[in-house]
């Protein structure tokens, strides 16, 4: 590890942090998209940038593709349909063609502009175009500031499973601009804020003491970007050690294993995300009770804060406790795979276990329904 991320104090908080071997800058504050263009000379020496868009945000990457333009860069712009959905081959095709009949060349670079969806497949664009060019990731959801946009895992769909195909390719600069959160829907404010419980756990009690104590969303906006800054350096802080996931970056999926059972036994219409996420982090720490003692005030408290900020903390009817373990390998058939699962102590104090025992998980998505 060279050091891990420095991270600046001042508003807009700057991290400056190496991954893997590639130097990556994350820049978070109020009216911040400039910093795409003055910060362009350590992305790309090329004439041409990529701003690939989702076409629910086209005023900023019109901001993006003006700033660029200005500095003397030319900015070919592609948009995207909102939706998971535009993570596929059809969307890849028509992207890197659009590419290559604008000329952009392997020096030059792609600007992702969008929430998780376009990050992911303007990621993986930037990863397979001419072999790898340079990207920059303009984060516009909750979700994808303090997620998607940090750690360079990018994807698309495929029928059989979602992120079947993708790459590992770092961003070298992500700009996220808090002001563009102005008109993001309140519904995905409260799923990006599913994640920041989840680092409040992972992190310390002092970051979920904070989080606990955050007001209705999105809040003041310095309180944000240092809260953005936060859950950014915790993100960083474990990829930088483990960039390929081969044992402290599992410990990001805090909440992930039953949630993700959960989104997919909805068929991923019922809960997004955040949601199930929400649900997913309940489970974890009444599983985190019963193998690792964890105090249960805390899973109340965070009961308490996901409710506050419109999240779910109960199961909904519909949902059978056996689709939930199917999604997730557990039914009595495919005991194949080992189900690992990221528990606590405390927060801060993170475990991995494998296969915790059956009755136990079926006992934390039982009591969802309470
Ligand atoms: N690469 C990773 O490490 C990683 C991590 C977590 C999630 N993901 C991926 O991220 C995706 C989910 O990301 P998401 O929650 O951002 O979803 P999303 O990209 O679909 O955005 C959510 C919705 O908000 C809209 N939107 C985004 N920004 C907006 C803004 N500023 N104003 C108005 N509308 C706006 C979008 O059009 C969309 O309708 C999933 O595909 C998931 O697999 C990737
Ligand atoms: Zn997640």
């Amino acid at each position: 590890m060279v050091g891990g991320p420095r991270v600046s104090v001042a508003t807009p908080r700057v991290i400056e942090t190496t991954v893997g071997t590639s130097p990556v800058t994350v820049v978070i504050g109020r009216g911040v998209l400039g910093e795409v263009a003055a910060r362009w000379d350590a992305v790309s020496p090329g004439t041409s940038a990529l701003v690939v868009h989702d076409a629910n945000v086209t005023r900023v990457a019109g901001d993006v593709a003006a700033l660029l333009d200005h500095r003397g860069t030319r900015a070919v712009r592609v948009d995207v349909p909102p939706g998971e959905p535009s993570k596929c081959f059809a969307q890849l095709e028509r992207i890197t063609r659009a590419a290559a009949e604008a000329g952009v060349r392997r020096s030059d670079a792609v600007v992702a502009v969008g929430g998780g969806v376009v990050g992911d497949l303007a990621g993986f664009v930037a990863a397979a175009y001419q072999r790898g060019v340079a990207l920059v990731q303009v984060p516009t959801s909750l979700l994808a500031m303090v997620d998607s946009s940090i750690g360079g895992k990018t994807a698309i769909d495929l029928p059989e499973g979602k992120n079947y195909v993708g790459a590992i390719w770092q961003p070298r600069l992500v700009v996220m601009d808090l002001d563009v959160l102005d008109t993001l829907p309140d519904r995905e404010l409260s799923c990006g804020f599913a994640e920041v419980v989840k680092y409040g756990l992972l992190e310390s009690t002092d970051l979920f003491e904070r989080v606990a104590a955050w007001p209705a969303l999105p809040g003041d906006p310095v309180a944000l970007a240092d809260l953005v800054a936060d859950c950014v350096a915790h993100k960083l802080r474990v990829v930088t050690q483990d960039e390929r996931e081969s044992g402290l970056r599992a410990s990001l999926n805090l909440g992930h294993t039953v949630g993700h059972g959960i989104e997919a036994a909805g068929e991923y219409s019922r809960y997004n995300h955040g949601e199930a996420i929400s649900l997913g982090l309940l489970a974890a720490l009444r599983i985190s009770e019963r193998m690792c003692g964890l105090d249960p005030a805390w899973r109340t408290r965070t009961a308490d804060v996901l409710r506050a900020h419109g999240l779910p903390t109960s199961l909904g009817d519909g949902i059978a406790t056996e689709d939930v373990l199917r999604a997730m390998g557990r039914d009595k058939k495919a005991d194949a795979h080992a189900l690992n699962m990221v528990l606590l102590h405390a927060p801060g104090k993170v475990v991995l276990r494998q296969d915790p025992p059956h009755d136990m998980v079926v006992a934390a998505i039982e009591e969802l329904r309470a």
